[in-house]
């Protein structure tokens, strides 16, 4: 039995996201999508519970994923619910910098975690949560990268 995490802040998930979850479901007996609640985060346009739910809803269909909220370093949460991996996307070069410098740094605090980096469906290399946020705050359609519900809710704060 083999458990991984994909591990992000997911500020909201968007269709990139679920395309990575998709692919690495089928790898693993269980897959974690965990929501990090970082006290010293940025600002962030959801809270920690409403990124659970919005990552929720999208996933319910599947049987072998479930979303988590975590806070502190990620090896202790891999290692509380017995992952063996730690799932990244990777879409273009610039994504390398960050992810190299993290993937060395958790393997450096625990050895036996793989970090595994997946690609995304082409069609999302482009696209990052941050760059959804904002166009759609600027009245841009987003539609073709989250699911509906988490535009429904974007839409909601954009109003407020
Ligand atoms: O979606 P993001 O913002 O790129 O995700 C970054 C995240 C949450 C995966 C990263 O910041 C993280 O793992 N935070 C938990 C704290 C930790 O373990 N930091 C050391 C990482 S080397």
């Amino acid at each position: 039995m083999i458990n991984a995490m994909y591990p992000g802040s997911f500020d909201p998930i968007t269709n990139g996201h679920l395309d990575i979850i998709k692919r690495a479901s089928r790898l693993y007996d269980k897959l974690y999508i965990a929501v990090s609640d970082e006290k010293s985060a940025k600002h962030r346009l959801f809270s920690v519970n409403s990124r659970v739910s919005l990552a929720t809803e999208a996933l319910s269909h599947m049987n072998n994923v479930e979303v988590i909220k975590f806070r502190g370093l990620l090896v202790k949460k891999c290692e509380e619910l017995n992952c063996s991996v730690i799932v990244r996307g990777l879409r273009a070069l610039s994504d390398y910098d960050y992810e190299f410098k993290m993937a060395l740094m958790n393997r450096t605090l625990n050895n036996e975690i793989i970090t595994l980096f997946m690609m995304p469906h082409e069609k999302y290399t482009h696209v990052s949560s941050s760059l959804i946020k904002e166009v759609s705050l600027l009245g841009g359609d987003m539609s073709k990268y989250v699911p509906k519900h988490v535009q429904v809710a974007i839409k909601e704060k954009c109003e407020k």
